[in-house]
């Protein structure tokens, strides 16, 4: 037996204003997108924002249902979009902010492993990593330079 070691690393910058522009204004993008969040249920609302390379945005946030688990998280209704809209673009970014209604979010909340998983396909098809940015409402914004970074171990179509 052996110890395998796997290691990821983040980038965390301590407020919104030490983004790069770029990525500031489509964290701005992701708050308008966040604040139109549909979570009666949850009282928890997310917004997801991606820029595509052709300067297209593209904005999501979750959608919840009286059947819980027909809602979606704000990251795939985003992501989703852009798939079935531009299957030829390649995503450059995606930033993400939550917020609650029972708690301050001042930490940087990650996407739930479904989105990642959801990301992931995205970024081996494209084969580029994807950027992402994420955060709660306000404080530290963390930052991965690809979406690998959050999902060691990745389930892909080289397995099957
Ligand atoms: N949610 C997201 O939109 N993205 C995530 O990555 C985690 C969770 C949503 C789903 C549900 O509407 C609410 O947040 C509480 O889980």
């Amino acid at each position: 037996m052996k110890e395998v070691k796997i290691e990821s690393t983040l980038y965390v910058f301590e407020t919104m204003e030490e983004l790069p522009k770029e990525a500031f204004s489509l964290m701005q993008k992701a708050f308008e997108a966040r604040d139109k969040a549909y979570a009666p249920y949850s009282n928890f609302n997310v917004g997801a924002a991606i820029l595509l390379d052709n300067g297209e945005i593209i904005t999501g946030n979750n959608q919840e249902n009286a059947s819980y688990p027909s809602g979606l998280c704000a990251e795939r209704t985003a992501i989703y979009y852009a798939g079935s809209q531009y299957p030829n673009t390649k995503i450059v970014r995606m930033a993400i902010s939550a917020t609650s209604k029972n708690k301050p979010t001042a930490n940087p909340i990650p996407p739930c492993g479904a989105c990642r998983q959801a990301i992931a396909e995205y970024e081996i098809k494209q084969k580029s990593p994807i950027e992402i940015y994420f955060m709660g409402e306000t404080g530290n914004v963390a930052k991965s330079t690809s979406l690998a970074n959050l999902l060691p171990l990745v389930f892909d179509k080289s397995v099957l």
